[in-house]
């Protein structure tokens, strides 16, 4: 247990849970370990004592311990536990890495052991994160063919290959077909669609046997939620073909290829719109209110990306419980 604890430090087969200051956590374990990894044997309130206080603490815990772990944690605490070392070594692209699920995928596939590079626009904010977590940051537009090529290229060189690509670049406009501006449905479809297409164009060269690409769609890839939301839905059911067509195209070699697809998720997509438009700005409130956590959704691709090389999972659907449809 250990703040802000270097990679290179982190013991390989363990879990991680971040816990805020001054949380009693009470860990029942009567097992012997043969872990050479940092015991919590006993109870957690004993570990943070041995550290200094800080605003969060990271526990490294063996995975013999989850169970014990995830007894002692609440709720909250419990979707923050990530599989440290499941990872280790790999190396991932993840696009649309400035906010969001993407944002929060590279954190937790870097947390979890892999050499993460980060492409999107803003590259600012790739930058910073690419600090922060020991990454590469490459700036693109996933609609300019070229630049997504040559960024993922330099992408795949820095990290010396690739293991897997996390496809999470994506956007949103609201708005019924008789109504919207078509720009809009041209805008939704050259990042949803053409963009994704273009990833997969350069990436796919980069991946071999065992390696994963993962396509963050949507539940709204599975089933149209509303009038208005029908043209971001018919760019994701068109994700969901572009992968079942990778799959048909890369998997004969060995590349695993999932989809996955979450209802509502608490980030800034369509946050320009909704200063403008009153119907935008009520959707993500309903977003907000009802969606899961980005790193709901992050746990999830790590878990897919942590699996077996013989294993594919073929679609990873999830929505927060508190959204029904
Ligand atoms: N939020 C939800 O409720 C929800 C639900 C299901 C699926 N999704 C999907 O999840 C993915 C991530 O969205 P998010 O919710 O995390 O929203 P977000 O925070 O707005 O993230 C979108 C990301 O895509 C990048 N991006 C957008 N256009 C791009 C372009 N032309 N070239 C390169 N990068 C571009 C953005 O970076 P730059 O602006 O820096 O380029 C940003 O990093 C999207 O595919 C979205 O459709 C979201």
């Amino acid at each position: 247990m250990r703040r802000n604890e270097s990679s290179s430090s982190r013991p390989t087969r363990s879990l991680v849970a971040t816990v805020a200051t001054g949380t009693s956590v009470s860990v029942p374990c009567d097992r012997t370990c043969s872990s050479a990894a940092p015991c919590i044997r006993g109870d957690v309130d004993r570990y943070l004592e041995l550290f200094d206080h800080g605003d969060d603490y990271t526990l490294i815990v063996p995975f013999d311990h989850l169970a014990q772990l995830a007894r002692g944690l609440d709720e909250a605490q419990r979707s923050t536990v990530i599989a440290v070392g499941a990872l280790d070594g790999r190396r991932i692209v993840v696009t649309g890495a400035s906010s969001g699920i993407g944002e929060a995928t590279a954190r937790a596939a870097a947390a979890a052991g892999a050499r993460v590079g980060l492409l999107a626009r803003r590259a600012d904010r790739l930058e910073a994160l690419a600090v922060e977590i020991g990454g590469h940051a490459q700036a693109a537009d996933v609609t300019d063919a070229e630049a997504v090529a040559g960024a993922v290229g330099r992408l795949a060189a820095a990290l010396g290959g690739l293991d897997a690509v996390v496809a999470a670049a994506g956007t949103m406009h609201l708005g019924a077909v008789g109504e919207a501006d078509p720009e809009l449905w041209r805008e939704v479809f050259d990042v949803n669609v053409h963009g994704l297409l273009a990833t997969a164009r350069a990436a796919l060269p980069h991946l071999g046997e065992g390696a994963s690409w993962v396509t963050i769609s949507s539940m709204s890839g599975r089933r149209v939620p509303s009038a208005a939301g029908g043209v971001y839905a018919a760019s994701k059911h068109a994700a969901h073909a572009v992968d079942e067509t990778l799959r048909r195209e890369a998997g004969p070699r060995g590349v695993r290829v999932t989809t996955v697809a979450p209802g509502f998720v608490a980030t800034d997509l369509m946050a320009a719109d909704a200063a403008e438009r009153e119907d935008v700005g009520a959707f993500r409130e309903r977003m907000h209110a009802q969606g899961l956590a980005p790193e709901h959704v992050a746990a999830a691709v790590v878990h897919v990306l942590g699996l077996p090389p013989e294993v594919c999972v073929v679609e990873y659907a999830l929505t927060s419980t508190a959204q029904q449809r």
